[in-house]
């Protein structure tokens, strides 16, 4: 590299990132990795319906240090829906991502990090999900809403099935996590997935048992409800934390109808949703989306969720980072009376794409 230009750039850069104190390693690299896995992980961890996504692409990242001195990694991830529930064991690396002619359903998700005693551990993040289809998939299953009555008839008729096989067990509807149709000839079959838990029956009436370890299990079926095969993986897993004074559990209801799916808000969606904003230490490195609809309450932000819309300084700056560069470039060239010209447009360091990283999936 001529030295002239060579010096150009070291300079324009160390200017740029005294000024704006960011750092933009590239997406493959391992600390962005690390950064992103710590995203998933904890995104993960956020929900107690739906299924397990795991890190499609890393689309950017940014290191930006603070005032207090504190770095802090700004990282956008892409994520992909698998086929394991949040309440599975099985690590999500082990899952299956769903394929898009199962309706594959996306996460894009901007996640701050700061190192807290050596580990990357998320402060704030806003995620955006999405389906996303083959384009040309005719006879590929369709996504039902959740509230689908004919659907829900065909997971009670499945359950029954299940339960008559059970010895000694009856489960409960907890969660209907998916339910798509096919239409084949003879009329639309049925796809179901959906969470049970171990229940105590009474006419009906069914409590989930709340002692101790209790079983859940995770079910698919499929068919007809006259005519269906149902499969269910059953794990032992530990209710949820409670006060050992209070006699109300609070986040099961103390008796249900097993006949009673608790859809709560989400009738008329297709999938669960990741958690859409998070910003709890309200670090104002996050810009909230105009898709305010978006936004579900965090219950356990404890008043301080109010998010504050201050618009990511990091976007403009790092246009501003890059601008230098490329006129660096037309600089040389356009000092046509120097001895050197073009040196540094064929510089090909300058030319390789920093981000978006490796696509691990689709
Ligand atoms: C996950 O996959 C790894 C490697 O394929 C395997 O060794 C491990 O047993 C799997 N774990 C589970 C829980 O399936
Ligand atoms: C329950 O299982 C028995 C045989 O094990 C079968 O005869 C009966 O039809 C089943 N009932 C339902 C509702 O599936
Ligand atoms: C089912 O319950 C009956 C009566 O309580 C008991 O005798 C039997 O051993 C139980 N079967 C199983 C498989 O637990
Ligand atoms: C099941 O419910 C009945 C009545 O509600 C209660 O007497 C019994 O102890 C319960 N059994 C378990 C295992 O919780
Ligand atoms: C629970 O009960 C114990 C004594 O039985 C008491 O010391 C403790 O403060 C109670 N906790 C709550 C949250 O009420
Ligand atoms: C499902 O929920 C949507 C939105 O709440 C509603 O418009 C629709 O009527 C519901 N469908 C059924 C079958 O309940
Ligand atoms: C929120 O948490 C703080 C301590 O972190 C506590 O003082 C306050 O009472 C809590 N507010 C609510 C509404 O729970």
């Amino acid at each position: 590299m001529n030295p002239l230009s060579l010096t150009v750039v070291v300079v324009l850069l160390a200017v740029g990132y005294a000024q704006l104190n960011i750092l933009h390693p590239e997406c493959d690299s391992p600390e962005a990795e690390e950064a992103a896995l710590a995203a998933q992980d904890y995104l993960n961890a956020q929900h107690s319906h739906g299924y397990k996504y795991a890190l499609n692409r890393i689309e950017d990242i940014k290191i930006v240090t603070q005032p207090d001195g504190d770095n802090a990694y700004v990282v956008e991830v892409d994520l992909l829906e698998t086929d394991c529930h949040v309440l599975d064991p099985t690590p999500v690396a082990n899952c299956t991502v769903r394929p898009k002619v199962l309706t594959a359903v996306e996460g894009d998700c901007d996640v701050v990090l700061k190192r807290v005693g050596g580990k990357l551990t998320v402060k704030a993040f806003k995620c955006k999900t999405e389906e996303s289809t083959e384009d040309l998939c005719v006879g590929c299953p369709i996504l039902l809403p959740l509230n689908h009555t004919t659907a829900l008839e065909f997971v009670r008729a499945s359950l029954a099935t299940f339960n008559n096989f059970t010895v000694n067990t009856t489960y409960a509807l907890l969660e209907v996590g998916r339910m798509s149709t096919q239409i084949v000839s003879g009329g639309p079959r049925y796809f179901a997935e959906y969470v049970v838990a171990e229940a105590n029956c009474t006419n009906d009436v069914c409590a989930p048992l709340t002692d101790g370890i209790v079983t859940r299990g995770i079910c698919s079926a499929k068919g007809v409800s006259a005519a269906h095969t149902v499969n269910c993986k059953t794990f032992p897993v530990m209710p949820p934390l409670q006060d050992a004074n209070s006699t109300a559990v609070p986040s099961w209801s103390p008796a249900f109808h097993a006949h009673t799916v608790g859809l709560s808000r989400k009738h008329g969606l297709r999938h669960h949703k990741l958690t859409s904003h998070h910003d709890p230490h309200v670090t104002g490195l996050l810009s909230v989306s105009s898709e305010s609809d978006e936004v579900v309450p965090v219950v356990a932000l404890n008043g301080t969720a109010a998010p504050v819309a201050s618009t990511l300084a990091a976007d403009t700056s790092s246009a501003s980072v890059e601008l230098p560069v490329g006129m660096v470039k037309r600089d040389v060239s356009g000092s046509a009376d120097t001895t050197v010209p073009n040196v540094v447009a064929t510089e090909p360091v300058l030319l390789i794409p920093r981000c978006p990283g490796r696509v691990r999936f689709f």
